[in-house]
């Protein structure tokens, strides 16, 4: 039976580890030629090392599969310019774009410095817009359409309190993933949005005490469980495949073997006037508007006294 895949080109950013690196391995399984991208960075992004990329280019090329590596900085707008590049000049077209490769600077808002802040904003966020933007521009070309495919996070959409950086940077990319939606539909490119939920070193830095649900997975016991990062996979490459074609704009959660369709922000309750609020209206008015909708669980607190 031909691979889901046969005869695409795919680029996976950050594929030298982690959920990436099961993207990689799947697509090549089912016949797409895929990049590799891996800067090798610390989850703290310092550093630079070849070798996750090289891996995983062995990895796949043991098992038959054809690969390159790539060891670009996604973020450095020449660096993805050349890894759109490297795709064009060596298989002549592009398909799929999954951008995976992040950065974790975890710090309380009050803590929080400008360095850190801009560095994880500058890998998921400018990172993401790079690649897409020369893949973009090749897909507007060749009209044959294309799939992108970029990873937000649970962080943002449920605002994890010690992740003020990463949360606004993957609702950043949430956002821009829907823009991309609606801008290269008529060229037949669908765009959706993965917010996944894996073992992975990345969430081995989370301490166990501010874990939810049950007793963590490490990342090197995880392969073959439920947390394996490669259970992102499969829905990653429904996604690029054709017949998956007819969903854009979306947003899925994929954790283990769970896939969550989650809604796109719409309007709840509407309160419309007819002149400009006059104060005492408006006070009136808004507890009787959306009362309801907001029940006294999602309330603030009273401020707590120091410990
Ligand atoms: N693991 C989870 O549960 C989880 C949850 C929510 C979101 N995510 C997101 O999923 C994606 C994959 O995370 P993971 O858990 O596999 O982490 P990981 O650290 O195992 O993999 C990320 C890879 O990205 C690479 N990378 C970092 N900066 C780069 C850059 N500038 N250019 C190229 N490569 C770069 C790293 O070297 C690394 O190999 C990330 O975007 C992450 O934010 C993961």
């Amino acid at each position: 039976m031909p691979g889901k895949l046969e005869g695409k080109t795919a680029i996976i950013t950050g594929a030298g580890r982690g959920i990436g690196r099961g993207i990689a391995l799947l697509y090549a399984s089912e016949g797409a030629r895929v990049i590799v991208n891996d800067l090798g960075v610390s989850v703290a992004g310092e550093g630079a090392d070849n070798s996750p990329a090289q891996q995983v280019v062995n990895e796949i090329k043991a098992a038959g599969g054809v690969a390159m590596a790539n060891y670009a900085d996604v973020a450095d707008m020449d660096q993805a310019e050349d890894l759109i590049r490297q795709a064009l000049n060596e298989w002549g077209q592009l398909d799929i774009l999954v951008n995976v490769a992040g950065i974790l600077r975890d710090r309380m808002v009050f803590n929080m410095t400008e360095e850190d802040w801009d560095a994880v904003v500058r890998v998921h966020m400018k990172g993401t817009f790079a690649t897409t933007r020369f893949a973009s521009l090749h897909w507007r070309q060749r009209r044959e359409g294309g799939r992108l495919i970029n990873f937000t996070s649970g962080s943002g959409l449920f605002g994890a309190p010690g992740q003020p950086n990463y949360a606004a940077a993957k609702m950043g990319i949430w956002g821009f993933t829907l823009s991309c939606a609606r801008a290269l539909g008529r060229y037949g490119v669908t765009a959706n949005s993965i917010a996944p939920g894996a073992a992975t070193r990345m969430t081995d830095t989370v301490p166990d005490e501010r874990r939810l649900g049950g007793a963590p997975v490490r990342a090197e016991s995880a392969e073959g469980t439920e947390r394996d990062p490669a259970n992102i996979a499969p829905t990653c490459l429904y996604l690029a495949s054709d017949e998956g074609g007819w969903i854009t704009g979306k947003c899925f959660g994929v954790s283990g073997y769970r896939v969550t369709l989650y809604n796109n922000i719409a309007p709840q309750v509407v309160l419309q006037g007819t002149e400009p609020w006059k104060t005492g209206v408006l006070f009136e008015r808004f507890p009787q508007a959306f009362g309801q909708a907001i029940p006294e669980s999602e309330r603030p607190k009273p401020a707590q006294a120091p410990a």
